[in-house]
């Protein structure tokens, strides 16, 4: 397991070794093979000093470790800045890991005032407009590293960028930061581009999340609209064109309208137009639909992503004899692995009824939920890339192209693994009944239940009552005057909007 590995530098060497080696060939895609520009803008000033300046520099070595460098894929240039900016490596001067992480590792630490504007501006000037494949790049990502308040104005260069369709992450570590100004440096919405660690000692806290993140800025273009929020993934109704294919019918709720698929349904479109970069390393799958008749019956997959050769990349697998979901992914040892859940629990999904299955897929973990219960979790081997050069199919009998006639209302994939706890089955009637919706907001009592002080972030818990339902939710606040219960009253319209759309 790959978490038992004992990294150093040589791991994350030999780790992007092999993935220039996997380039060779058939063609695989994923975070690794995005075609990024991304511009490290790392703080050098006094205050950091430089045993915490090596951590940084550790941090951005270990954050990298995930992509491919080379002039196909993920080019990185590192910018130190105090008065001034010092381009230490330009976009695409390395090609390859290993003399990345060297290159990174000698750059010397500056010492200085911390003026994190104007190095912003020295990026978009001249370190992302020098890149030599200024057409083919998908991504110009930028990630601000500060321990200080800027000592110049942030605003028009990070405006400047995002006019040039830059994307900044802004990332504050210590106590010295401020909120607000990270929140002006970094992109919208703000928890997605802001992260804190406490100081440099814990940057490897967030190494995670840096990583899930920018890996979605590189895999997960597109946008799905969710309760007025944007969430990154992908809407497969509209991306494998079953809205056009298909009969529409009645949904679970009177709101929704679903898709009625039937032999003659044919849902098969080219990998490479549904995941040009692959999959996301985690994710969240979630498809509302109703089994009947002779698919309650047969072993068929949901959803799959098979290569040139046939091989399945990723499936959800329903499989009506023993009323069992499998999840079939790739694996770095195997040809591929299986997760079979079984419980009984899964069985109410072939009962004929609309019903919300849902797969959480993390680097090392599986967990399925049917109605926002989960079914069970498991643990996965480390995955491959997947191939994107074969086909991306909906509802098709195992190991053939006979399409199992199944409704569906739902199927998406989003990118974020947070979405899972957002994503709540409020259309299966069973789940949350109708009249909830023609409520008002007395119906919904909220309290501010706690709140507590978080790398910066003030997080207030709230719980509220909602008929037979009582659930408490967290969340992180920028200032002082929302944390009040007061602040509850914005978690009644989340909850409006997510049970009555
Ligand atoms: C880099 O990764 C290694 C191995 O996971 C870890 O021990 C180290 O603390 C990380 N360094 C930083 C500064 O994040």
């Amino acid at each position: 397991c790959i978490t038992m590995f004992i990294w150093s530098v040589w791991s994350v060497v030999l780790l992007l070794t092999s993935l220039v080696a996997a380039k060779d060939g058939d063609v695989r895609a994923g975070c690794s093979t995005a075609v990024n520009d991304l511009v490290y803008i790392v703080d050098g000033s006094w205050s950091v000093g430089v045993v915490d300046f090596d951590k940084t520099k550790q941090w951005l070595i270990n954050i990298t470790s995930q992509f491919d460098i080379s002039s196909h894929y993920t080019q990185v240039a590192v910018i130190q800045y105090s008065d001034t900016p010092r381009l230490e490596i330009p976009l695409g001067k390395h090609q390859g890991g290993t003399e990345l992480i060297r290159a990174i590792q000698s750059i010397a630490y500056l010492g200085g005032n911390t003026q994190t504007g104007r190095a912003i501006r020295f990026a978009v000037n001249h370190v992302f407009y020098s890149s030599q494949r200024a057409s083919q790049v998908k991504n110009r990502l930028a990630v601000v590293v500060t321990d200080g308040k800027s000592q110049d104005d942030v605003e028009d260069a990070c405006m400047e960028a995002r006019a040039q369709g830059i994307t900044i992450f802004a990332v504050g570590v210590g106590n010295e930061i401020t909120t607000s100004e990270l929140i002006s440096i970094a992109n919208k919405p703000s928890f997605t581009y802001v992260l804190y660690a406490e100081d440099y000692t814990t940057i490897d806290r967030i190494r995670d999340s840096m990583e899930q993140r920018l890996c979605e800025e590189s895999v997960c273009p597109t946008r799905i609209l969710v309760a007025s929020r944007d969430e990154k993934g992908f809407e497969l109704l509209v991306g494998m064109n079953i809205q056009t294919k298909a009969k529409s019918i009645p949904g679970s709720l009177v709101s929704e309208t679903a898709y009625a698929l039937t032999a003659s349904t044919d849902i098969t479109e080219k990998t490479r137009e549904i995941f040009p970069e692959g999959l996301p390393p985690s994710y969240v799958f979630v498809a509302t639909l109703r089994l009947k008749g002779s698919s309650s019956k047969l072993t068929f997959d949901l959803w799959r992503v098979l290569s040139k050769d046939k091989e399945i990349q990723a499936a959800v697998t329903l499989r009506g004899k023993d009323k069992t979901v499998t999840f079939t992914t790739t694996s770095i040892t195997e040809k591929e692995q299986r997760v079979i859940f079984k419980t009984a629990k899964p069985a109410t999904l072939y009962d004929g009824k609309w019903h919300q299955l849902k797969l959480l897929v993390r680097p090392h973990q599986v967990a399925s939920f049917l109605d926002d219960q989960l079914i069970h979790a498991a643990t996965l081997e480390p995955v491959e890339l997947i191939y994107i050069n074969g086909e991306t199919q909906v509802a098709k009998m195992t190991g053939t192209d006979i399409t199992v006639p199944i409704d569906i209302q739902k199927l998406r994939l989003y990118c974020d693994p947070h979405q899972s706890e957002r994503e709540t089955a409020c259309e299966i009637y069973s789940v949350v009944r109708p009249i909830h919706c023609n409520i008002h907001n007395s119906h919904i009592l909220c309290i501010a239940a706690s709140y507590a002080v978080e790398n910066n972030m003030r997080i207030i818990t709230c719980c509220c009552f909602f008929f037979s339902h009582f659930s408490c939710l967290s969340y992180g606040v920028q200032d002082d005057e929302r944390v009040s219960s007061v602040s509850c009253t914005f978690l009644i319209k989340i909850y409006l909007q997510l049970f009555c759309n």
